[in-house]
């Protein structure tokens, strides 16, 4: 009969008892919990022993070490082309990605961007995809590698043997409230990034009502904890800290972010949107050593729209197709004139989800229609009557559930706010 190493029992303690787990302690726990050896309720209890008392530096690398080691690892080396990749904590209308591939792609690196579906109110990348008819997530590893060497951009689901401990994890944190602590986040991306096997990574740490980091000290922390990861397993990384107070563009939801996505490759789209998707493509491509290249012009002159349209056709989708829009809309109306000062993120976040947006359990189906269209951002001034934004749902008997989470969610007052300089808030760079 196999013996195990050590007891969960012990292990868990020691965490409960503010002492240092060993290398060897967090290399079982791990692997004995990926076979099964410890159970779910175990698990479950180290998660908030670690939430509640933290671990060090060494304790997440090892941890992360751990997590990549539970699965396989993706293997880039047959491409021509540097990879690069990028990844957000996540916040609410953030569809950077869609345009943000096929731009790095326009300059020859490959981006593959192995993401996941939404859970919660921040919505998921292959949750927005999926809202253009015929495209597919689900890719062999030959076909990811076909796509990187063709058009030079793939979103698509990662697949189930990487980092086969962080799926588990995620989904016991999901459920016990144990996600948002610095130890788990960051070593829960790293682990897959790092198992994804990209040159170079640039991370999109979003700091505000509608993050996992409501203030810029913890979301600095959390980014220098994850750029030293990287930095430390060879994969050059970066990251920029960003505004998410306030939704991101002015759209939420998953076939309303496609079309805006869409007129950012067109050369238009929101100001924030073209900012943001410019500054982390002009990180990706330092990384990959081409600072010089003319993103902006990339995206005027119909580059990263002739790549997107590729990426979308090589994983079966129809770039032409209409994008299904929801029969039944409502509309919120300003109820005096003045400033809007502030719009919530994570207010708009739920709203969207009630909407039907995203799923509140790991497997169920998301409305491709539902959503919100903004159609004021903080500092623009408002007349009484005019619409702020319009609801949308195939299933009209949310609107109630949704409305109640944007009551609080927005001031509009006399005195216009200071205007917000940047999208970006800070650059955290290898120390
Ligand atoms: N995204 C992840 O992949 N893991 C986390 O823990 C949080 C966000």
């Amino acid at each position: 009969m196999l013996t195990e190493k050590f007891d969960a029992v012990d292990v868990i303690r020691h965490k409960r008892d503010k002492l240092e787990l060993t290398g060897e302690e967090i290399d079982w726990m791990i692997d004995a919990y990926t076979r099964g050896v410890v159970g779910e309720e175990q698990m479950a209890a180290m998660a908030m022993a670690i939430f509640l008392n933290g671990m060090n530096r060494s304790e997440i690398a090892r941890w992360t070490q751990a997590m990549i080691n539970s699965g396989e690892r993706m293997d880039f080396s047959s491409l021509t082309r540097n990879t690069a990749d990028k990844h957000s904590t996540g916040g609410v209308g953030d569809k950077i990605t869609l345009p943000l591939a096929p731009l790095v792609a326009a300059f020859d690196v490959a981006v593959p961007q192995l993401s996941g579906r939404g859970l919660g109110h921040t919505g998921g990348t292959l949750d927005k995809m999926e809202s253009i008819p015929g495209w597919r997530a689900n890719l062999s590893n030959q076909e990811i590698l076909d796509i990187l060497d063709g058009p030079g951009c793939v979103i698509c689901a990662a697949g189930s043997g990487l980092a086969p401990a962080d799926k588990k994890l995620y989904a016991l944190r999901d459920i016990t409230s144990t996600v948002d602590t610095i130890p788990l986040i960051s070593s829960s991306i790293m682990s897959k990034k790092i198992a994804e096997g990209t040159d170079s990574l640039v991370l999109d740490v979003k700091v505000g009502s509608g993050a996992f980091m409501k203030d810029i000290d913890q979301a600095r922390k959390l980014a220098q904890t994850m750029v030293a990861l990287g930095t430390d397993h060879g994969v050059k990384t970066t990251a920029l800290l960003t505004d998410m107070s306030t939704p991101l563009g002015l759209t939420v939801g998953n076939a309303l972010e496609v079309r805006e996505s869409i007129e950012v490759l067109e050369g238009g789209g929101p100001a924030d949107i073209v900012e943001l998707t410019v500054a982390l493509a002009r990180e990706m491509l330092t990384a990959a050593g081409k600072p010089d290249a003319d993103v902006e012009e990339a995206l005027k002159d119909g580059r990263a729209m002739d790549r997107w349209r590729q990426m979308i056709i090589a994983q079966g989708g129809d770039p032409d197709a209409e994008l299904p829009v929801a029969k039944d809309q409502h509309q919120v109306i300003a109820e005096r004139d003045g400033y809007l000062t502030r719009l919530d993120a994570i207010s708009v976040g739920v709203a969207s989800w009630r909407l039907g947006a995203g799923r509140a359990r790991a497997g169920e189906d998301v409305q491709a229609v539902a959503g919100i269209e903004l159609h004021a951002k903080p500092g623009d001034m408002v007349k009484k009557g005019q619409p702020l934004m319009t609801l949308h749902t195939a299933t009209p008997e949310r609107f109630e559930r949704a409305l109640q989470s944007l009551e609080g969610g927005y001031d509009i007052e006399d005195e216009a706010p200071a205007p917000r300089a940047s999208v970006v808030l800070d650059r955290i760079t290898a120390e």
